[in-house]
Parts: structure tokens; C-alpha cells; sequence
């Protein structure tokens, strides 16, 4: 049997939600090229693609997006797992993967619902306890993406800022067999729940070298913009690169060419950054300084900006805290994820993978008093 480490180029399942072209730097969602179909979808369009595998006509959309709002009112449950994880000041995302835990897993159809328009409903009521203010019911006349910014910030947002969060949460809808529809799709495979399956996904996507990257890319290109001299892109990231540590926004497991995502959002974030606004500037002149480096320093490697560099760029152009990207991360990702739990559950396959065991075999047993 091979190995291989990170289950690299193994093929863990078929799947028609998403195509990841790593030497073409292509994106397909549900059929679509990335670039012909974030910018002008909603999300609940999206979630129809991949849920039933076309775009909804008309009165086909308005039944789904009926569906999801009327998915979730937050239990007592649920409520208390806010308030005691405000209490505590517990990250946002750890408040969001506990309190999706509590959410009631009946069967997949309403899990499904649930997790799509609960996630909003969980990100803005903790982020508002977490200021010492309380949640805001979502208004059922506003759209998914439109109501997640009402609840966030308690006024109705504008279109240009609704179209923004759109186009970024369409972008992250979905993304092949990344670590955290492989964990959700691997906890569905055990015929667990829809719930269970996007717990384990969140746990999956916090981690830095997922998710968890865009509030580090703030944090670089804010230390960057203290020391007030472009020379200094260069001292910083070269210091980085030199003590072993990764550049947070660049690389990728699949692509090997500049993610498309990057292209995507980039666009869409350059609208909130007026042409002379320093840290879209900086971002730019730090993007192509990176760049430059990390093909020095990992020659042939290939390592491009991914989707997280601009992610980073617009959701604080929508003048979001760096504690939620993540969290707004999983708020695009769950449509997708929840798709992964259907296919997974028509194929029924537990995962199973082999290890190779390095242990040794004929240790024997000593009493505590003896080691
Ligand atoms: N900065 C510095 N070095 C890097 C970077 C980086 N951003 N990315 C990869 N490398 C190095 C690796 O350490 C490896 O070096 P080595 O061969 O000397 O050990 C070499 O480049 C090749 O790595 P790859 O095989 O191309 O990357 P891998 O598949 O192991 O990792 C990953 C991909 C985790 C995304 C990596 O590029 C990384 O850590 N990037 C920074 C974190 C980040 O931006 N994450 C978000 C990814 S997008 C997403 O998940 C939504």
C-alpha cells in the first residue's frame, strides 16, 4: 500500500460540486466558472445550485429563499451557549462551532436549513453579546446576505455592501476536497448528522493554514504599514521567510498559479478603497514583494496569492473586524459544506483510510512501581 502525507493526489470522492483546475488557476462552481457567476448571484441562488444541481427559476427561488428564512429561531439552548461564551470572551469562532454543536439535528433536509441560516443568525447575536448589546431577530423581508449585516450592525445595509458580502460569500461557497468538507464529508460517511458534519468542519477551517489566515494577513500588513517605508515589505516578510515562518495568504495545496478567488475579490474589494487609500496600496506593493521572495526562497515552488489576501482586504473594506473573518468564512462555506453532506449520504461509504504503523511490537508489560 502507499503513502501519502496529506492524502496528496489521492482521490477521496467524485464530486459535481466543484472543480479545482490548480495549473489552469480555474474555479467551477456547480457547472459555472467562478468569474462568470459570483458577482451576480445571490447567495440563496448559489445554495440552489448546489443543493439541487441547477440556478432556480423565479418562482422556484422565492420558495427555496422562503425555506431557509423560515429555517431557525435560536433555542434557549443555544442562546445560553452565547451568552455564558460572551461571558467568558471566547473567540467568535469557538462560540460559532459550540453553538452550531447545540443546534437540533432532526433530519437532513431541516439540518440543512438550519446550518444555512442559522450560522448568520449565530455570528451576529455572539459578535453583538460580545459588545454588550443585544441580538437583532432577522427581518424577513431582507435577503440571506442582507439580513446577516442587518443583524450585525442593526441598520439596513446598502446595496453596493450587500453586493460585496455576496460576491465573497459566493466565492468561498465551495472549493473541491479542502480539509473541511473532507472532515464533513468523513463524519457524514459514519451515517452521523448534517450537524455534527459542519461542527467538525468549523473545528477544520480555524486552523491558520485553512481559515483561520485572512485575521494574520490584516495583522502583517498593519505591522508592515507602522514602519512607513516600502522598504521595510520587504525587511519584514524577509525576516518571516528566514526564520522558517509562513507568508499568511500565499501558497496553496492545489494551485500552482494565482488563486482565481483572489481575482474575485480583489475586484470587489477595491470598491471600498478609495484609489489613494494607503492599505489597499500597501496590500498591493506587500502582494508583489511576496511574491518576489517567496520564489527566492522556495525556487519552483510556484507560491501564488490565495483567497485569503484578499479576503483579508475586503471584509475589512466592509469595515469587519478581523475576529470575523473566519467566522464570515464559514458563513459562505456552509452551503457548500451541507452539499458535501448530501452527496456524502447518497454514496454511504465510511472512510476508512490505512496507517503505517512505526511503532515497535514486542514491548511487555511492567507494573507502575517498576518503570
Ligand atoms: N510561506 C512560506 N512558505 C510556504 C508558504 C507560505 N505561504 N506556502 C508554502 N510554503 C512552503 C512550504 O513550507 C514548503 O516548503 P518545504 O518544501 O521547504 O517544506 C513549500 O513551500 C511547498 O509547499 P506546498 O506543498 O506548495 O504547500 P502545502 O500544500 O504544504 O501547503 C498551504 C499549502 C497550507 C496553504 C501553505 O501554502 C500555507 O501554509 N500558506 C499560508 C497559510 C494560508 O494562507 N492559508 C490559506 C490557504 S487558502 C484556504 O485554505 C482557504
Amino acid at each position: 500500500m502507499s503513502y501519502s502525507p496529506g492524502l496528496k493526489d489521492i482521490v477521496a470522492a467524485e464530486t459535481r460540486l466543484s472543480h479545482v483546475d490548480g495549473e489552469a488557476g480555474k474555479l467551477v462552481i456547480g457547472g459555472y466558472p467562478l468569474e462568470g457567476i459570483a458577482e451576480r448571484a445571490t447567495y440563496e441562488e448559489m445554495a440552489h445550485l448546489l443543493w439541487h444541481g441547477s440556478l432556480p427559476d423565479a418562482a422556484a427561488l422565492d420558495r427555496f429563499a422562503g425555506e431557509l428564512a423560515a429555517g431557525l429561531a435560536l433555542s434557549g439552548t443555544s442562546i445560553d451557549i452565547l451568552r455564558n461564551a460572551a461571558k467568558e470572551r471566547r473567540p467568535v469562532i469557538d462560540a460559532v462551532r459550540m453553538t452550531v454543536a447545540s443546534l437540533p439535528s432532526t433530519d437532513d433536509a431541516a439540518d440543512a436549513r438550519s446550518l444555512v441560516t442559522g450560522l448568520p443568525i449565530v455570528v451576529a447575536a455572539y459578535w453583538r453579546l460580545l459588545h454588550g448589546k443585544e441580538p437583532v431577530e432577522p427581518d424577513p423581508v431582507l435577503g440571506h446576505v442582507a439580513n446577516l449585516l442587518y443583524m450585525l450592525h442593526g441598520e439596513i445595509p446598502g446595496d453596493e455592501r450587500v453586493r460585496a458580502l455576496t460576491t465573497y460569500l459566493n466565492t468561498v461557497i465551495d472549493h473541491g476536497m479542502n480539509a473541511s468538507t473532507f472532515a464533513a464529508r468523513v463524519i457524514v460517511s459514519t451515517r452521523s448528522d448534517f450537524i455534527s458534519a459542519v461542527t467538525g468542519a468549523i473545528g477544520a477551517l480555524k486552523g491558520p493554514l485553512h481559515g483561520g489566515a485572512p485575521g494574520p494577513v490584516i495583522s502583517m500588513l498593519e505591522a508592515i504599514g507602522d514602519a512607513d517605508n516600502a522598504d521595510d515589505a520587504e525587511r519584514y516578510l524577509r525576516k518571516k521567510l528566514e526564520s522558517g515562518e509562513r507568508l499568511m495568504g500565499f501558497g496553496h495545496a492545489v494551485y500552482r498559479v494565482r488563486d482565481p478567488r483572489a481575482d474575485v475579490l480583489s475586484r470587489a474589494a477595491r470598491s471600498f478603497f478609495a484609489d489613494e487609500d494607503e492599505l489597499y496600496a500597501l496590500a498591493l506593493h506587500v502582494e508583489k514583494t511576496a511574491i518576489e521572495l517567496l520564489e527566492e526562497y522556495k525556487p519552483g515552488r510556484r507560491l501564488q496569492t490565495n483567497v485569503e489576501f484578499y479576503t483579508a482586504l475586503l471584509l475589512r473594506g466592509l469595515g469587519l473586524h478581523p475576529d470575523l473573518f473566519t467566522p464570515m468564512f464559514a458563513t459562505g462555506r456552509v452551503a457548500g459544506w451541507v452539499a458535501h453532506c448530501m452527496e456524502q449520504r447518497s454514496v454511504d461509504r465510511i472512510f476508512r483510510p490505512e496507517s503505517r504503523y512505526t511503532g515497535i511490537e514486542s514491548n511487555r508489560w511492567t507494573p507502575v512501581e517498576d518503570r
